[in-house]
């Protein structure tokens, strides 16, 4: 295990009188649940295959099956996980804050199933299915050959309720993680190398309006010098390391 960064008091005593604590995460804190982040070297999928070849309507137009199937790969790997010790922190967290808001750039629910509850999906979620044509989450489809199976409504074609590249992302998710970077008085951001926006200009917003900003992450992004606090390493050790520094006599 390597090294735990130093958690300094200031930190633990704004988190301590903090009323609004809104956190981003990024597929960093999936990684240690076996979920592939996007860009890490090797083992980023983004590393492996072309997002423009299965994360963009036109490829999914170009080849409906070769996107279908490789979202079905993911499914598998996601439906394989389980919430690590940095998503069951982050759910620690929130019963403690008086306000807590969870925004998630993730597809695998993973925070949902380690018991959070005020979570913010900006990219959608993998495990719901929706119509390519009438872009509505579908539940239930006839079982046929159909690969992508088809919508029972329309007839169209079923893709995962993910937004892709060149997609918005739905409005409503957006205005709400605005709204919770603009207003917190603590901002985190956790295993998100910070490049894909909108959601990298979340934290930037919360340092605008002088909210303290914490970044845990296991390499340094664009965001590392502009944070009031840079806490490298891993989310699974750190989260819960700042949660038991927190608490520094046993919970009753
Ligand atoms: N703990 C903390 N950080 C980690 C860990 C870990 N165990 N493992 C990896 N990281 C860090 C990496 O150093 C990297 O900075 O997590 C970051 C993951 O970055 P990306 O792979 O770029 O993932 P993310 O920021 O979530 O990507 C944003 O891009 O491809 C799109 O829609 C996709 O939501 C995704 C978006």
């Amino acid at each position: 295990m390597a090294a735990l960064p130093e958690i300094l008091p200031d930190l633990l005593d704004a988190l301590r009188a903090a009323r609004h604590v809104a956190v981003l995460t990024g597929s960093g804190i999936s990684a240690e649940s076996g979920v592939p982040t996007f860009r890490d070297a090797q083992t980023g999928l983004w590393a492996k295959y072309r997002p423009e070849e299965l994360a963009t309507p036109e490829a999914f137009r170009r080849n409906p099956r070769l996107v279908w199937e490789w979202y079905e790969w993911r499914r598998g790997l996601v439906a394989k996980a389980a919430p690590n010790p940095g998503h069951l922190a982050l759910a620690e967290l929130e019963r403690r804050v008086p306000r807590f808001t969870l925004i998630t750039q993730n597809v695998d629910g993973l925070h949902q199933q380690a018991g959070s509850r005020n979570v913010i999906e900006l990219h959608g979620n993998l495990r719901r299915t929706k119509c390519f044509d009438e872009s509505r989450v579908v539940d239930t489809w006839p079982a046929t050959d159909d690969v992508p199976p088809r919508c029972p409504r329309c007839g169209g074609l079923l893709r995962p309720d993910v937004v892709w590249f060149g997609e918005a992302l739905p409005q409503s998710a957006l205005a709400a993680a605005i709204e919770a970077a603009q207003t917190c008085d603590l901002f985190f951001a956790i295993g998100t190398s910070a490049l894909v926006q909108p959601a990298a200009s979340l934290p930037f917003q919360a340092i605008q309006r002088g909210a303290m900003t914490v970044e845990i992450n296991a390499d340094a992004t664009p965001l590392t010098p502009r944070v009031t606090h840079a806490l490298r390493g891993s989310a699974g050790e750190v989260l819960p390391a700042l949660l038991k520094a927190l608490t520094p006599y046993p919970l009753s």
